[in-house]
C-alpha cells in the first residue's frame, strides 16, 4: 500500500508540471493567463498562433499522465496505474507549483486513458477529432469524449477503468463549467480555419 501512496505522491507532482505555461515561455508567446480563455492547456497555447507549440503542449500534458500511469503499472500493477494515472490528472487540475490553479485536465486525461485501456483512448482521440472537426470548438469535443469515453469502456470490456473513467469525466465537466455556460449560451469561441 505504501507503495501505491508514493506512486500517487510521484504521480500528483508530475502532473503538477504544466507544460502550456513552460513551452509558451520557452517559445516566447507570452503569458498564456492573458491570452483567450486564460487556460494553461493546448487549446490556449493554440490561441497565441503556434500550432507547434501547442502540439508540444498537448503531447507533453498527454505523456505524463501516460507516464504516471505506466510507471505504476510497472512497479505495482492494475491498482497502482489507476492511482499513478488519477493522481497526474489531479496535479494538472490543481498544480502544486501553481498555486493549485491549473488546467482542465483534457490532454493529461487522454495520455492517462491511453495507457491503461488503449481502446478507450484511441476511441476518445477520434471523438474529440470528428466533434471538433464538425464543431470546431474545443471544449465541446473534450466533454463529448470524456462524457463516451466510459460508455466505450464498458463496449470495449475495459470495465475494469470505468470507476476512474467516471470519475475523470467528473472533474472534466468541472473544469469545463465555465466552457459549459458560454456553449449553453452560444458564446463559445470557435477556431477558424487558416
Ligand atoms: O482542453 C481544454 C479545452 O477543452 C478548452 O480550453 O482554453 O477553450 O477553455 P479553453
Amino acid at each position: 500500500l505504501w507503495l501505491i501512496g508514493l506512486l500517487g505522491l510521484l504521480g500528483y507532482v508530475l502532473g503538477s508540471v504544466a507544460f502550456g505555461p513552460l513551452v509558451a515561455r520557452a517559445m516566447g508567446l507570452g503569458d498564456l493567463r492573458g491570452i483567450g480563455s486564460g487556460n494553461i492547456g493546448a487549446t490556449n497555447v493554440l490561441r497565441t498562433g503556434s500550432k507547434a507549440a501547442a502540439a508540444l503542449t498537448l503531447v507533453l500534458d498527454g505523456a505524463k499522465g501516460a507516464l504516471a500511469v505506466g510507471l505504476g503499472w510497472a512497479l505495482a500493477g492494475q491498482d497502482a496505474a489507476q492511482a499513478a494515472g488519477l493522481a497526474a490528472f489531479l496535479g494538472h487540475l490543481f498544480p502544486v507549483f501553481l498555486a493549485f490553479r491549473g488546467g482542465k485536465g483534457v490532454a493529461t486525461w487522454l495520455g492517462v486513458a491511453l495507457v491503461l485501456a488503449w481502446p478507450v483512448g484511441l476511441a476518445a482521440c477520434a471523438l474529440w477529432a470528428a466533434v471538433f472537426a464538425a464543431t470546431r470548438i474545443s471544449s465541446l469535443a473534450a466533454l463529448v469524449a470524456a462524457g463516451l469515453a466510459p460508455l466505450v469502456a464498458l463496449g470495449t470490456g475495459q470495465g475494469d477503468a470505468l470507476v476512474l473513467l467516471l470519475a475523470m469525466a467528473g472533474l472534466i465537466f468541472w473544469s469545463h463549467r465555465s466552457n459549459i455556460s458560454r456553449l449553453l449560451s452560444g458564446t463559445e469561441p470557435r477556431f477558424t480555419r487558416r
